[in-house]
């Protein structure tokens, strides 16, 4: 039920994606009110929106929150909330609700039971085998071709992206088997662990909003995962990105939708577990050969920093039939044509790998009509680790800030980008230079 004086929205999460979502909320001519728990001081510019202190993760603080503005639509950012069962509690107490459940989450969360889910549901993935004792992994990789095929061993559960190594060097694959099974000095701990076979091809990010029995394509987006140029340098959350233009092909397109996209819409309302949100498939396609790499169970960041400024269309109305079950009959979202491009500036020292901290509380010097109202014709600024203090801001953790700029080619939505982005100092303050190219 949307009341007369429209929406009343609650967004939980405080990063890039976060306030992208809340920038493309924020434009919707159905909200009266966009709450966002926590937000950000970037977030907190936009028309419409006020944030809300607090930890988005503790169910308390979001059910009381939500008993005081009670919103129409809850739509949930980040993973945390979902393992922490927020959306269950947030459903169980009547409200709409646009992400999965903690049972749903499952697809993300363990590694294990998403490969057993797409095996058992025909969706096509690497070869994999499960270890459950460091004796079993070692046994598996004996009998492995490490050198000529390749193995990726993975953790199971959330690993903040440090739970997978893909290696052709059999010493590798046992010393990482020994580290994420033995080694209480390992970040990464896992009782089972995942071998897999290498596969090739170019990554894709691609993403559906669903409704528990159904689902539309939102779109695809290619991230960048190293922090240096030429993909070096450690792993990192994302340092950017683009919208590949006319790729995937119409053929992978439909294949991904009909064999991936609605087998987990199918396989979860079959399992009691329905799916409900936004839905990222991690994607290898090689030719026509489509393989699942991973599902997360949420938009990806920075990949929703690429997406939401293309989606022509209002969201709001998919966001909140995605949350009542009825999306059927719903057009996807229309895209820009072209592309859009998004380049993340991180803090010195980010990703930490290497426990040597980050250079924070630096002042950012940024122009101020950048954030009025989030966005100008040439791009946009999205905020992930900074404050505002007075006037000025300082950026607060690794990810510190994105422009996305969209073209009518990569090309050009790539040259806004870094324009915009070189009008933007603070020390210490790195990007990749080859976003797009
Ligand atoms: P994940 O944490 O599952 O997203 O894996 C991190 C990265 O490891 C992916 O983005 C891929 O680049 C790579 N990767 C994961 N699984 C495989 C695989 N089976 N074959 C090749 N590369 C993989
Ligand atoms: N960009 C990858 C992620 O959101 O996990």
């Amino acid at each position: 039920m949307v009341s007369g004086g429209g929406m009343q929205v609650l967004l939980l999460g405080a990063g890039g994606r976060e306030h992208a979502l809340a920038w493309k909320i924020a434009q919707s001519p159905l909200l009266a009110a966009l709450t966002v728990l926590p937000g950000s001081d970037g977030m907190a510019l936009l028309p419409k929106t006020h944030c809300v202190p607090g930890n988005a993760a503790d169910t308390a603080a979001v059910l009381s929150l939500a008993a005081q503005i009670k919103p129409d639509l809850v739509v949930i950012g980040p993973e945390a909330p979902l393992a922490a069962g927020v959306s269950d509690a947030l459903r169980d107490a009547g409200y709409n609700v646009a992400a999965p459940s903690q049972a749903a989450a499952r697809l993300e969360s363990s590694k294990i039971f998403s490969k057993s889910f797409m095996t058992s549901h025909g969706i096509p993935t690497a070869d994999f085998a499960i270890a459950v004792t460091p004796e079993d992994a070692a046994q598996k990789i004996a009998l492995w071709d490490v050198e000529g095929a390749g193995i990726v061993v993975k953790a199971d559960g959330l690993a903040a992206g440090k739970g997978v190594v893909v290696t052709h060097d059999r010493a590798e694959a046992i010393a990482t088997v020994d580290a994420f099974m033995r080694d209480p000095a390992c970040s990464v701990k896992s009782d089972m662990l995942l071998l897999e076979e290498k596969i090739t091809g170019r990554e894709v990010s691609a993403f559906a909003l669903c409704d528990g029995h159904g689902f539309v394509t939102i779109g695809y987006a290619c991230d960048y995962k190293r922090v240096n140029d030429g993909d070096l340098g450690p792993n990192t959350g994302g340092m950017g990105g683009y919208a590949p233009e006319n790729w995937p092909s119409t053929a992978a397109r439909t294949f991904i939708e009909d064999h991936i996209f609605a087998r987990v819409v199918e396989g979860m309302a079959a399992a009691g577990t329905p799916y409900c949100g936004f839905l990222f498939a991690g994607l290898m396609i090689d030719g026509d050969d489509v393989n699942v790499i991973e599902f997360n169970t949420r938009f990806g960041d920075p990949e929703a920093q690429i997406l939401l400024p293309m989606i022509e269309d209002d969201l709001l109305p998919l966001l909140l039939a995605a949350a009542e079950g009825t999306l059927e009959g719903q057009n996807p979202p229309q895209l820009k044509s072209g592309s859009a491009v998004h380049v993340v500036m991180t803090s010195e020292g980010y990703p930490e790998t290497f426990g040597t901290g980050m250079r924070l509380g630096e002042e950012i010097s940024l122009p101020a009509e950048m954030l009025a109202g989030g966005s100008n014709d040439n791009a946009l600024l999205f905020i992930a680790g900074a404050r505002k203090d007075g006037d000025t801001w300082q950026n607060t953790g690794g990810r510190v800030l994105g422009i996305t700029a969209t073209g009518s080619n990569v090309a050009e939505a790539r040259e806004k980008a870094y324009a915009a982005l070189h009008r933007i100092h603070f020390t210490g303050a790195h990007w990749r230079s080859d976003i797009g190219r």
